[in-house]
């Protein structure tokens, strides 16, 4: 047996108190399960408080789990994530997304920094009316290449009272997402983005195609003048038709569902200005010198590994849920489902052997309060344990009566308390069985750094969670067998499928 593996079997044979036991046998566990990082000078611009305080994890949890960490080579594999060497071996490249923050080796820094500067001085052009009138942008991606922007302008340009410019992301092949943005948008003074690290995704590359005829039918007489690639793939979008001037690179090494931090943040820049695009950056920076300089025992992101190791390896959890109590953040819950399911939904370890227990939990969630009168009874009275992450905010986002975030943060609050406690009672369909766990990530305020600070968090987790498992999160091969079979069917060269693929065809007048 491995190292690894007799520690994983230890950890699975240590007793299980309840959530309520752990607190009354250790007067000192708020204080050992909780940490901040922050920013700024004296970090004092911002911070992000966490607390594990209501898992299971407790001293002995994180003295196993750290040494489960070492058996795994965490700071070698950190080490190699963070200079630039191969962290990513089944496609023998780099993981080089923290260099677009300022950290990693001096060359890919250096590179990072000076494709900046080209989107910088593209951004300010396009503001300043410089390429003609743009009062809409399409930002046309899909995957890594559209939920960043999407994420990042739910959250942030509700602060902007009259944006510059609107933006519409659109990713979904169904006409209907592309529709829906041209309903928004004047042809006339619409720019497109066409963002795709390949340059050859179906979805984007058809839909970008159809914004372009779209803008030729409404009288735009040279429509790739409209366009701005961003893309790590520079050479194809000129092929396609993209002026050189107007594709903004980025590096090979910034895998898709790490990108917002690369030109992929265009339309960030764009609506908001290149002043939050970087705090944006220095929010995540933050969280990389965290994560750089500190040791496993007090390393949160490694922590926060150790809680999702804990419920999905050692007792089972096949799913965990994250609630943003807080509508800027409608959209992380399915940002954090691509980061998450795409990295680590995996089967085979870094050396091609079968894994030997689960990978990814199935990530999910919503917004609070509104999770809580429709799925909140399966966390409270279901037959399955579900590890739940709340996200909020101290500050408030809206100038209304401050009854409203008032009540936000204490049902938010509330919902970890009952989580924990439960509650009994005669009537088996009125019990609560509690000793449900959750975290709480209560961040001072939402603002470009924060948003920065909470992605970079869960990266690290994620690539932390990929190493307690000894497996690769920076490849997706799963995802290009059904690619490929769409492919066979669209040209007419698919055969011989099964009985129900061929029927469903054949009923869809595809065949
Ligand atoms: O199909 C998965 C995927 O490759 C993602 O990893 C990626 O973010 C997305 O497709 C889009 O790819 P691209 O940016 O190359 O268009």
């Amino acid at each position: 047996m491995t190292d690894a593996a007799a520690i994983r079997d230890r950890l699975k044979n240590l007793p299980t108190p309840t959530l309520k036991e752990l607190f009354d046998a250790d007067p000192q566990r708020l204080s050992a399960l909780t940490g901040r990082i922050g920013w700024g000078e004296g970090q004092t611009a911002g911070s992000i408080l966490f607390d594990w305080s209501k898992t299971h994890l407790d001293e002995v949890h994180l003295g196993a789990f750290e040494e489960l960490a070492d058996a795994m080579d965490f700071a070698g594999r950190r080490d190699v994530l963070l200079t630039g060497g191969i962290a990513n071996p089944t496609e023998g490249r780099a993981a080089q997304h923290t260099a677009e923050r300022g950290i990693g080796s001096d060359a890919a820094v250096e590179e990072a920094d000076a494709l900046h500067q080209r989107m910088k001085l593209l951004v300010g052009a396009i503001r300043a009316g410089e390429l003609g009138e743009v009062k809409h942008l399409i930002h046309i991606g899909i995957g890594g290449s559209a939920l960043g922007p999407a994420c990042a302008l739910a959250m942030l340009a509700r602060d902007i009272d009259a944006p510059l410019i609107d933006v519409h992301v659109v990713s979904n092949i169904d006409g209907c997402a592309l529709e829906d943005a041209m309903h928004g948008c004047d042809p006339k003074t619409t720019m497109i983005a066409v963002a795709s690290k390949t340059f050859t995704t179906t979805e984007t590359m058809t839909n970008a195609t159809s914004a372009l005829d779209w803008l030729r039918e409404n009288g735009v007489a040279d429509p790739y003048g409209r366009v701005v690639a961003l893309t790590a793939s520079p050479e194809k979008a000129v092929e396609w038709g993209v002026d050189e001037t107007r594709v903004l690179p980025f590096s090979e090494t910034v895998g898709g569902r790490y990108s917002l931090w690369s030109s992929i943040g265009f339309p960030v820049a764009i609506a908001l200005g290149w002043d939050e695009f970087e705090a944006v950056l220095a929010g995540a920076q933050a969280v990389d010198i965290h994560f750089r300089d500190t040791d496993a025992r007090a390393n949160l992101p490694l922590r926060a590994a150790f809680a999702d190791q804990l419920y999905t390896r050692l007792r089972g959890c096949q799913t965990r849920a994250v609630f943003a109590y807080d509508e800027r953040l409608k959209l992380f819950p399915d940002y954090l489902q691509q980061l998450e399911m795409e990295s680590n939904g995996k089967l085979v370890t870094m050396d091609g052997k079968p894994v030997d227990g689960p990978t990814a939990p199935i990530t999910w969630g919503g917004v609070g309060t509104d999770a809580q009168h429709a799925v909140f009874q399966l966390l409270h009275q279901g037959t399955v344990t579900v590890p739940v992450d709340f996200i909020a905010s101290i500050a408030p986002g809206d100038a209304l009566p401050d009854e409203h975030h008032r009540i936000l943060l204490t049902n938010c609050f509330a919902q970890g308390a009952a989580l924990m406690a439960g509650k009994g009672s005669d009537d088996p369909a009125r019990s609560y069985p509690g000793n449900r766990p959750s975290a709480t990530i209560l961040c001072d305020d939402m603002d470009a750094a924060t948003l920065g600070a909470l992605i970079a968090f869960h990266e690290h987790r994620t690539f932390c969670n990929a190493v307690l498992m000894g497996i690769n999160p920076f490849d997706q091969f799963g995802v290009e067998l059904g690619k490929q079979i769409a492919k066979e069917i669209e040209s007419g060269k698919g055969e011989g499928f099964d009985p129900s693929t061929e029927a469903l065809l054949e009923a869809a007048g595809l065949k």
